[in-house]
């Protein structure tokens, strides 16, 4: 069964008989603010798309890595691999993941047939993991928001390396992670993504969005870290012309462009920043319990444990849509711009006036 995603907007605007153009749409995590299409000769659009060497070079640039794959986003990936993983290792079946992520890497491992094994916020206990196994860390968490540091992670890749298992790093939101932060983050550094590239490693997979933090997702390119065993065995599945043309131009500029990426990430921590105030001063403490995410979402929870659900059916009857958690005990606020504060907050303030 298709999992239920947030970006819906059609589809809700008409549950809740609201014109698409009148709602404010927060649903999903990707920047309000999107890096500016270039021109695109015609003949980008006429030939078929080739690989964009252009494109290869920065993106080995900015993710700091020799070798990866261009692929049409990670979710391409997340389904196909286990299907993949399963024929190099016959003897793996187990698979750990987070209780609370994006739910297409379970529903896939389901599929192949893998154990699920779920964790909460903590990894699973380091000497439980079993032999041949996969782990999946989300990197930062979506929705939970929940960060693992370079040493946690390359305790977990040394042990899965050594269990012969698979270590899957979904790092979707880890562009607007500050440097400080990613400055002992081993596969963000020139040596260590080396080391980790080496060819005989492939052990450890990086997924890496690029619609989310340059907010494009339309266009559909992504890009995986991986030695060249898994990028030539992921070349071969999806056969040719996977990423077209005009995305790989598009994404070649805006990955090239760190000027446009310093501003982009400091204007999405100003407008995180300001939402979440909003967002504390329009739902009182006795209503919200925490926030937690990043510099493109926020997640709320609630003391008491219906409030999300009714919260969330209060914002969409004044055409908020935000995201309620699969569990529907939290809401998910991707960022927007300060030009919709004012409505947000109000459209909170009344959801909230109105939950009693
Ligand atoms: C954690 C995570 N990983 C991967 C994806 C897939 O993103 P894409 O295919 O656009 O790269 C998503 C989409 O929301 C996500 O939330």
């Amino acid at each position: 069964m298709a999992l239920l995603h947030g970006g819906q907007l059609q589809q809700v605007a008409t549950q809740y008989n609201i014109p698409l153009n009148d709602w404010i749409d927060v649903s999903t995590g990707i920047a309000p603010i999107s890096y500016p299409i270039p021109d695109i000769p015609l003949s980008v659009w006429q030939q078929l798309p080739q690989q964009n060497l252009a494109l290869i070079t920065a993106a080995q640039q900015y993710y700091q890595c020799s070798q990866l794959m261009i692929t049409n986003g990670s979710q391409a990936i997340i389904k196909a691999l286990p299907a993949l993983y399963g024929k190099k290792n016959t003897n793996s079946q187990d698979v750990y993941l987070p209780e609370r992520g994006y739910k297409e890497h379970a529903q896939a491992w389901k599929n192949a047939g893998y154990h699920l094994h779920f964790y909460q916020e903590s990894l699973p206990v380091i000497t439980d993991i079993l032999p041949n196994s996969v782990l999946v860390i989300i990197n930062p968490n979506n929705p939970t928001g929940k960060f693992y540091n370079a040493q946690v992670i390359n305790k977990y890749r040394q042990q899965l390396e050594q269990l012969d298992g698979l270590l899957v790093l979904d790092e979707a939101f880890i562009d607007v992670m500050s440097d400080t932060v990613l400055v002992n983050q081993p596969f963000a550094s020139q040596t260590a993504a080396k080391k980790y590239n080496q060819p005989e490693n492939n052990h450890t997979l990086i997924l890496r969005s690029f619609g989310k933090f340059f907010g494009l997702a339309g266009i559909r390119i992504g890009f995986l870290l991986a030695s060249s065993y898994w990028c030539e065995a992921f070349k071969e599945l999806v056969g040719p012309w996977q990423v077209n043309g005009p995305a790989q131009l598009i994404a070649q500029y805006a990955l090239q462009d760190t000027s446009w990426q310093a501003a982009q990430k400091e204007n999405l921590n100003r407008l995180r920043v300001m939402q979440e105030n909003l967002l504390r001063q329009a739902f009182p403490q006795t209503i919200l319990h925490t926030i937690n995410g990043c510099d493109l979402f926020l997640t709320l929870s609630f003391h008491q444990q219906d409030t999300a659900k009714k919260l969330y059916k209060l914002l969409c009857q004044q055409g908020i849509y935000c995201r309620l958690a699969d569990e529907q005990d939290t809401l998910r606020f991707g960022l927007t711009t300060e030009e919709f504060f004012m409505r947000l907050t109000l459209a909170c303030e009344r959801a909230a006036q109105q939950l009693s």
